[in-house]
């Protein structure tokens, strides 16, 4: 049953978006001390990082559905890897931000995001392997 491996790739679009323009905002907001953009990046962020949930669910589902996976092992254990480490990451962020409104939570924040940016990036680009070079779930398939 291949429904969320096909449904996998429709989704992941929105917390790859919508986590990198708030990252990059809330930073570019934060270095210029422009409020609006900082703000209109922390909306991005938070929107984003709810959306990672169902995204980390569905990839998961859709991966039981895959067989002959071996070719391209390595490209989904660091898929998964990244996957995974960009939710770490977040949750971090999200926790400090709730709870630790002083100078150096705001310093590990900005770490957090900058390191969740750099996750999210790399679980983009591995999972872009999988389906471009690899064709999953296509190639992965057999009826
Ligand atoms: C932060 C969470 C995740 C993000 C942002 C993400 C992102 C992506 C992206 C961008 C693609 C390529 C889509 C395309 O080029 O059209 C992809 C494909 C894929 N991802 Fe993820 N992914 C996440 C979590 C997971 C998890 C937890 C798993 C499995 C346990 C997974 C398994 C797969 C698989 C198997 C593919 C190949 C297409 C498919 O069979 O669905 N992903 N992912």
């Amino acid at each position: 049953m291949t429904f969320f491996a096909k449904l996998h790739p429709l989704i992941v679009h929105f917390p790859v978006a919508l986590l990198t323009s708030g990252v990059v905002f809330e930073i570019y907001g934060s270095l210029k001390k422009d409020e609006v953009v900082e703000t209109a990046g922390r909306f991005n962020t938070r929107l984003g990082f709810w959306c990672i949930f169902p995204v980390l669910l569905v990839g998961f589902l859709g991966m039981l559905s895959l067989n002959n996976t071996e070719k391209f092992k390595d490209y989904l254990a660091n898929h998964l890897s990244y996957a995974f480490l960009t939710a770490g990451a977040f949750i971090v962020a999200m926790v400090v931000s709730r709870y630790f409104q002083n100078k150096f939570g705001r310093v590990v924040y900005f770490l957090a995001l900058s390191a969740g940016l750099f996750c999210v990036i790399n679980t983009g680009y591995y999972g872009g392997e999988l389906v471009h070079r690899f064709e999953v779930p296509g190639s992965a398939w057999t009826p």
